[in-house]
């Protein structure tokens, strides 16, 4: 007999950061209402992630989701209810069971993705536990925050190539005196920005930062570089990109557009040789497309001592990154739950990188909520690091002020990942 049955499922259709339709799941148990989850969404997605179900027609402009909220509230529920909330893996199992696809497209990973995570909560909840700690009794480690200042790509109004200009304060003591050291260089960051750049400059892109008329990325790095500075915390902040370069590649040629230029794989691995080789850069993600293994592999070996983060390459799907674990492509992975569709999936993908080796950067998506969800799995991971925007914008300091309340909660436990933050633990 189930000792927590689930009693009901109810997902809803609300909104995200961008006004856009997403998924929201309620999960009952015995009862009482216990989990409940949002579903985020990305802009700059990998062509391999799982399958987002949108309704098309004019509604929402084709994006609404009452499809998938449709499957949640008939088939999932009907398939789960009864069943004992703390099976995660064999919830998980069922929904991919159920939806019968390799990339969930006949649910959709969106209703899939939503009723998973609800599941965790309403579980932990039940057990009277923090997520974190319910999924994870050695969960210890705050991550390391990767603030993205500056926004450019996909993700921003501007023609900056690159889509994160990161910064990671990993000689701070702890995670709040983290998180207080970027707030604080971003607070000098904006002026600073407006003033030689104008006004508009300042406005924010989709993770927060702020978005100057640059097309060089040295003129960039320069920009952030000097907010530290004038900060005083230099030597405690190191550096990172996100290239999202899948969308900076054009097939027909292959080749890369990058500041305006246009580049081949191989002139891509020396520009970033040259630029690691002047600026404290510690990591970048996707600098390479999607399908090119062989030039991750490439530029992993050429930039030794970096991490090369695989986001559109392994969209947290453990067959593509065994793959890249066979010709040593990359070594971290980008950890976001919706590009997979189950936290159970998600989870192995997380151990299947740890074992080899590699780390693992959770990440918001540029669609967020409110729902502060990946600050508890950060830690449940012990992942060490986490990309969750600018500390402005409330669907990303949702996250940040979720990490220090479970600060807070570990008191002397708690480990700050600093400059360990590929290998926390
Ligand atoms: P996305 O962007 O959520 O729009 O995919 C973030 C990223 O590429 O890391
Ligand atoms: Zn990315």
């Amino acid at each position: 007999m189930p000792q927590h049955k689930i009693s009901a499922i109810k997902a809803r259709e609300i909104i995200d950061c961008r006004g856009t339709p997403t998924v929201q799941v309620d999960v009952w148990v015995d009862g009482v209402l216990r989990g409940r989850a949002d579903v985020p969404s990305g802009r700059s997605t990998g062509s391999y992630e799982a399958y987002e179900l949108r309704d098309g027609g004019t509604r929402y402009g084709g994006f609404g989701v009452q499809k998938a909220v449709a499957n949640v509230n008939a088939i999932i529920a009907d398939a789960l209810t009864g069943k004992d909330v703390t099976e995660q893996r064999s919830i998980d199992r069922d929904m991919v069971a159920l939806d019968g696809t390799p990339n969930k497209s006949h649910l959709g990973a969106n209703a899939i993705l939503g009723v998973s995570l609800a599941v965790a909560r309403a579980a932990a909840a039940t057990l009277d536990l923090p997520l974190y700690r319910y999924l994870n009794s050695e969960a210890h480690v705050l991550p390391v925050p990767m603030m993205n200042l500056i926004n450019g790509g996909k993700l921003s109004s501007n023609d900056l190539c690159f889509q994160e200009f990161i910064m990671m304060p990993v000689g701070a003591a702890s995670f709040s005196e983290a998180l207080r050291m970027t707030a604080e260089i971003n607070a000098i960051l904006r002026p600073m920005t407006a003033e030689r750049y104008g006004k508009l400059a300042i406005n924010v892109g989709d993770e927060g930062g702020v978005v100057p008329p640059i097309v060089d990325v040295r003129e960039a790095l320069d920009l952030l570089c000097e907010a530290v500075a004038r900060s005083g915390y230099a030597e405690h902040i190191v550096y990172a990109f996100d290239c999202a370069a899948t969308h900076l590649y054009d097939k027909a040629t292959s080749r890369y557009s990058f500041e305006g230029r246009s580049l081949t794989r191989d002139e891509v691995i020396r520009f970033f040789e040259k630029l690691v080789s002047e600026y404290p850069i510690v990591s970048i993600e996707d600098p390479l497309q999607e399908d090119d293994f062989e030039g991750f592999a490439e530029i992993t070996r050429a930039l030794r001592g970096i991490q090369i983060i695989g986001d559109d390459l392994f969209v947290t799907n453990k067959d593509r990154l065994a793959q890249g674990l066979v010709s040593n492509s990359a070594n971290s992975v980008l950890w976001k739950v919706n590009q997979i569709g189950t936290l159970t999936e998600a989870m192995e993908t997380a151990t299947m990188a740890f074992r080899n080796g590699y780390g693992v950067c959770v990440s918001e998506r540029s669609g967020e909520t409110e729902d502060p969800m990946i600050a508890d799995l950060v830690v449940a991971l012990n992942g060490g690091q986490i990309k969750t925007g600018a500390p402005v914008r409330s669907e990303r300091t949702a996250k940040y002020n979720r990490l220090l309340q479970i600060e807070e909660e570990l008191g002397s436990a708690a480990t700050y990942a600093g400059r360990a933050f590929r290998r926390p633990v």
